[in-house]
């Protein structure tokens, strides 16, 4: 029987960077994003018979890399246990993978809610404690939304959950994509953010900072007020590079066109535009605005040198099993 889910990815307006536990994927801090309409993954799964020893995934019509399927295996096993049946995974996705445009959120997302179904876990297990053990962001791609990942207080992860704290419809705001460059980026989030953990000087200054941050970007949601969260998420996005450009060895992934689109969007600021920008683990730059601007914006970033294409996409609602 073939189980297919689809989820969004999502963008973060206050970052999640760094574990305080690497095999349960427990994070230092809180972090708030919104989902994507126009950047999902679909994935279909089969479990396989008993005698087949390996899982197979198919990631955009390619057989995926050793180290893809490795991780993914990885990642069943933790969430579904070691003696589960193998899956033959398809997953498809809308955009380019792992170029820091949260691929793995809404792939981690789908496969883990396919999974669930396939395995057939209880309802009563929460759907974003399995997309977590994936990738991190992942668990805020199940309830979607403006959706808020739980810092959580237990050392097991119980309570370290994502969920909805705004339907998509709750504030017509778009975020717009500038893709800087198209290929695969060349250090993970995974890699990077361990590395700022570890030999960043500032980190203990994000931990400390990061929950006023959450506060604050929550409560701007809530009353909708987009000057006090582009504020927030600007300042999140800046120190999470600062820790990253601060590691030893540093990760930088701000290219030229990154700085510059930046700059763009402080520009149109300056001309009374409400815009404001954040950046992943990646060169790409997200910017959020009200809809009613969201043209102005677009034709900005478009004509800023380097940004290759833009995608303009709305708040999108939870992950989906499809079939
Ligand atoms: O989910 P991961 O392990 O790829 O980490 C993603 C981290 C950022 O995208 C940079 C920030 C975030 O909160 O999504």
């Amino acid at each position: 029987m073939t189980v297919k889910a689809r989820a969004f990815a999502n963008i973060a307006f206050v970052k999640y960077w760094g574990k305080r536990d690497a095999r349960l994927v427990l994070p230092h801090n809180g972090s708030l994003s919104v989902a994507l309409d126009f950047l999902s993954t679909e994935t279909s799964l089969d479990l396989l018979s008993r005698s087949a020893d390996r899982d197979e995934l198919t990631i955009d019509g390619v057989a995926a890399t050793e180290r893809e399927r490795a991780r993914t295996s990885a990642f069943l096993d933790a969430a579904f246990g070691n003696d589960r049946a193998r899956a033959c995974i398809v997953s498809q996705n809308s955009f380019p993978t792992a170029a820091g445009l949260a691929s793995s959120a809404s792939g981690f997302a789908a496969l883990a809610l396919a999974a669930a179904e396939a395995y057939g876990v209880p309802a009563s297990v929460d759907r974003s404690a399995l997309a977590r053990l994936g990738s991190g962001s992942a668990a805020r791609s199940i309830p979607g939304g403006w959706a808020e990942w739980r810092r959580g207080e237990q050392d097991d992860g119980g309570d370290s959950l994502a969920v909805q704290i705004a339907p998509p419809s709750h504030w017509d705001v778009r975020l717009i994509v500038a893709l800087t460059m198209m290929g695969r980026k060349e250090i993970s989030s995974r890699d990077a953010m361990a590395r700022s953990v570890e030999t960043s000087p500032y980190y203990d200054g994000w931990r400390q900072s990061s929950p006023r941050d959450l506060e604050g970007a929550r409560s701007a949601v809530l009353a909708r007020d987009l000057r006090a969260l582009g504020e927030i998420a600007e300042h999140s996005c800046l120190k999470m590079h600062a820790l990253a450009n601060t590691a030893r060895p540093p990760a930088i992934f701000f290219e030229p066109a990154t700085l510059a689109a930046w700059r763009a969007i402080q520009g149109l600021r300056a001309q009374g535009t409400p815009v404001y920008a954040t950046v992943d683990a990646g060169p790409h730059l997200v910017a959020l605005c009200a809809a009613a601007d969201a043209e102005r914006v677009e034709r900005q970033l478009s004509a800023t040198p380097g940004v290759v294409r833009t995608i303009c996409c709305a708040p999108a609602g939870a992950a989906e099993v499809l079939a």
